[in-house]
């Protein structure tokens, strides 16, 4: 029989930029995201604007306590959120952190011990303090590796007794694809050359290997990850050339995942450096630090995409980064995302393969419009089947890819409850089993209410899975 492992860690991930809200409260300082009213493709204010969901989110600063409460409810293993890095050091470049700031992960992260919920804490998640994206940049500056080791060095200090999973940089792909958001940089995305995207990812990953050995030296019994936009590529047509622009494709993904993994760039990335004549600046003892590879990967996955030579047989598909082709097999989410079950024990399989370690899916999820709907007893609810059904085909999926030998640790599905999303910046594409009562132009109570997939994913965790 076909079971998902004891121990196996069940829950939900959030971000703290997404959700929190208070934007400026207990000496917080701004992110990137307060000045991104319009997410990842829209304009960027000079200031917080009113119409930034965000600055608000759903208020989960205030209400932690009960979003947890309802967690405990379905059986969280664990919990997947990020600190919000301008909470700790307002600025980003300060000498001292910010006691308020770190005093509310506190009790956050004792919230979540309190009911057996492991948190798992991502340390960068789209929220570089905007202070660090206009005076130097963002991450094109080497500086920001130092201010960097001095925030995990905080945070490792002060939760390394509370906190055992911890993730680098959110989708750190992303920064090639959306400088800003992902890397804090200024400076406009089509004046930045290859050579300057690849020497701050190259900075970032310097950061990430750090804080990997900091984290070890630290917190001997934490474990680490990288965290990787998990684009799965198809080839559009069996064309050999296809299966070649498809390998290049992927590598823009898995050089990430490689260089995390193994310690060191690939011979691929080397020679593409070559051929376009980029010249990454790297200092001495980076090649010592990348040595410090991770302990497991996680990924988010939520749709793949084709690739082909053959451009005019193929139609472009949306998606948060991963823009491709059109798979004409699958169907596609409100939002234009694909929906590819399979593909998911394909890219279990593929991560495996390539790596031999543990791997971790911590975001995967369907965004959708939702109707709140009042039942004949009263009560208020979501009736999600759709949603149910897109969580239970990918469930199977990961089931198989485990029955095939994978090593997964664990599943957190994206937005456990509903929060501003993050490509377009609305309310109404919502991922969770718990509804908020926000609305795009910023009305409603901000109450909570359970969804018919709140029940449904409290099953699946009280029976491991065997309910699916
Ligand atoms: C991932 C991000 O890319 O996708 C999340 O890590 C994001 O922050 C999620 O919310 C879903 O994307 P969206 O745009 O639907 O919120």
């Amino acid at each position: 029989m076909r079971k998902f492992p004891e121990n196996f860690l069940w829950g939900g991930a959030v971000a703290a930029n997404q959700c929190e809200g208070a934007y400026k409260e207990d000496g917080k300082g701004l992110s990137v995201q307060d000045v991104l009213p319009g997410g990842l493709r829209g304009e960027r204010t000079k200031q917080p604007t009113e119409d930034n969901l965000k600055l608000e989110g759903i208020d989960f600063y205030h209400r932690y306590q009960e979003d947890i409460r309802l967690f405990a409810e379905m059986g969280f293993k664990v919990f997947r959120t990020s600190i919000a890095w301008s909470r700790i050091f307002p600025k980003g470049d300060e000498d001292m952190p910010n006691e308020m700031g770190l005093k509310y992960y506190d009790d956050l992260f004792d919230e979540c011990l309190k009911y057996g919920i492991e948190p798992l804490v991502t340390i960068s998640h789209y929220e570089t303090p905007l202070w660090l994206a206009e005076k130097y940049d963002g991450w094109r500056s080497r500086k920001l590796i130092g201010f960097f080791e001095r925030y995990v060095r905080t945070i490792f200090t002060r939760y390394g007794n509370k906190v055992k999973y911890w993730l680098t940089f959110n989708e750190i792909n992303s920064l090639l694809h959306a400088p800003f958001m992902s890397g804090g940089i200024m400076t406009p995305a089509d004046q930045l050359t290859e050579q300057d995207l690849y020497q701050a990812v190259h900075h970032e990953l310097v950061a990430s290997a750090l804080a990997v050995k900091i984290g070890h030296e630290l917190m001997p019994d934490a474990k680490i990850g990288c965290m990787i936009l998990g684009i799965t590529v198809y080839p559009l047509t069996p064309d050999p050339e296809d299966m070649i622009a498809v390998m290049e494709k992927d590598r823009e993904t898995m050089l990430f995942a490689d260089i995390h993994a193994r310690g060191r760039y690939p011979k691929y990335l080397l020679n593409y450096f070559e051929e376009h004549g980029i010249q990454i600046q790297m200092e001495p003892e980076d090649h010592e630090i990348l040595k410090h590879t991770v302990d497991f990967i996680s990924f988010s996955y939520y749709s793949s995409i084709c690739e082909t030579v053959h451009k005019e047989l193929g139609t472009s598909t949306g998606g948060n980064l991963s823009r491709g082709f059109k798979n004409p097999y699958l169907k596609a989410s409100d939002w234009g995302w694909q929906i590819d079950p399979r593909g998911l024990r394909y890219t279990l399989n593929k991560l495996y393969d390539r790596y031999q370690l543990p791997l971790f899916i911590v975001e995967n999820g369907l965004g959708a419009a939702d109707e709140l709907v009042t039942l004949e007893s009263g009560e208020k609810t979501v009736l999600d089947d759709y949603r149910i059904q897109y969580l239970r085909e990918h469930l199977i999926q990961l089931r198989e890819a485990i029955h095939d030998g994978v090593e997964v640790m664990g599943y957190t599905s994206w937005g456990c409850i509903d929060l501003v999303s993050a490509s377009t910046a609305e309310m109404k594409k919502r991922y969770g089993y718990i509804y908020v009562d926000r609305n795009d132009d910023g009305t409603g109570t901000l109450e909570r209410y359970r969804k018919k997939s709140f029940w449904w994913y409290k099953e699946v965790i009280e029976s491991n899975g065997a309910c699916l």
